[in-house]
């Protein structure tokens, strides 16, 4: 099967890409390697892969020196024009959407690059996957659209129209955007909603990384809504195991679905959408615990009031997950933690 998988340098790309190639499928690997956060986390990422920096260059490809079947390129997917070409020169099978502009926080001061990656950028891979008839597509949304919804745990089949981030409202135009592509053309289509993913080699904006960088150099951490809050935290190998079960289950029409009472989740059309997380949230403290006795000294913290943007509490309902692929997020907290953390101090050599 040949895939087209975007943000493949990024956090959840890389491993995708990885799980894809240990299992024999070509892969093509797309990301700008933007500078959002530290760009040599991404050509590290890019390095395990077999991609070295020193054969990067834009709209170039670049085989992998450990995957026969890999090649990279670094292209924007806002760029319509060398999309289209993408598309029209490698017809893959299937594609798998992960680069995006991430983050709540930066969407308060950076709007517009939201808006060109996750919308613009949208916009193209649809195209692409109506115009050169691939057979499914499987796109990341996130549990940030469940914004101002109380009702846990949080359940496709919940209404989602209240987001509290322009990122979140991004990633609910993405599911809306794709269902229209679905029902149009006929373009299958799955949305993955990703509970605050962590481990080896995760993103340096996200809170595990941010508080394991300053306790691991002795500076306080800042801890949001003074600790009360409540993360599903799902390690990365439960998310990767999650997106291939996906990428192999392509969503058909349902045909039990009642426009009288429609479930948000299916459709007549052939459109999916699943929650991949732990389902057992942890509370910011005893993450931050976790932490602490996996580096082996406590934190000095900084209470703070909430942050713009953000959410009390993210609570997966997997029940979807579980019944239609038989697969339950299951990584333990404090093994997860313990791996994340000795990851990033071999990788920082501290
Ligand atoms: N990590 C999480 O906890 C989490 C939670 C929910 C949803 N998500 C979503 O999952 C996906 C992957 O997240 P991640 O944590 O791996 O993020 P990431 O930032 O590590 O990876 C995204 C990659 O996409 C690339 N990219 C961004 N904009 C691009 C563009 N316009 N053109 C080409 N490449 C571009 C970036 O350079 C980056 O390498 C994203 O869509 C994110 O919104 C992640």
């Amino acid at each position: 099967m040949k895939i087209l998988v975007t943000g493949a340098a990024g956090f959840i790309g890389s491993y995708v890409c990885k799980r894809l190639l240990s299992r024999n499928d070509e892969v093509v690997g797309l990301d700008n390697l933007n500078n959002y956060y530290d760009v040599n986390l991404k050509y590290g990422r890019l390095d395990t892969l077999g991609i070295s920096k020193e054969n990067i260059d834009w709209y170039k490809f670049v085989g992998s020196s450990k995957y026969s079947s890999f090649r990279f390129v670094r292209m924007n997917l806002e760029d319509k024009q060398a999309m289209q070409m993408l598309f029209a020169n490698e017809h893959f099978d299937k594609v798998v959407n992960l680069a995006a502009q991430a983050g709540v926080r930066y969407s308060i001061e950076n709007p517009y690059a939201y808006v060109e990656s996750n919308i613009d950028g949208f916009l193209n891979i649809l195209e692409g996957c109506r115009h050169y008839e691939v057979k499914h597509l499987i796109y990341a949304s996130s549990s940030s659209v469940y914004g101002l919804n109380g009702k846990v745990p949080f359940s496709e089949k919940d209404s989602i129209a209240h987001p509290v981030s322009l990122y979140a409202a991004t990633k609910k135009s993405n599911e809306l955007m794709a269902h229209t592509y679905s029902h149009l053309y006929g373009v299958p289509s799955t949305g993955l909603r990703f509970f605050t993913v962590y481990g080896p080699w995760g993103r340096p904006d996200m809170s595990p990384f941010l508080f394991a960088d300053a306790m691991l150099h002795h500076r306080p951490i800042k801890v949001f809504n003074k600790g009360d809050m409540l993360r599903d935290f799902t390690y990365i190998d439960d998310i990767v195991e999650g997106v291939l079960r996906v990428i192999d289950n392509v969503p058909s029409p349902d045909f039990n679905w009642c426009a009288e009472m429609p479930d948000p989740s299916t459709s007549t059309a052939p459109y999916k959408i699943y929650n991949i997380g732990n389902s057992h949230p942890v509370r910011l403290m005893d993450f931050i615990q976790a932490i602490e006795e996996a580096i082996g000294h406590p934190a000095e913290k900084i209470f703070l009031p909430m942050q713009p943007g953000d959410v009390y509490q993210t609570n997966a309902d997997t029940t979807a997950l579980q019944n239609e692929l038989g697969f339950k997020p299951d990584k333990p907290i404090k093994e997860g933690v313990k791996e994340t953390i000795e990851w990033y101090r071999s990788f920082y050599q501290l």
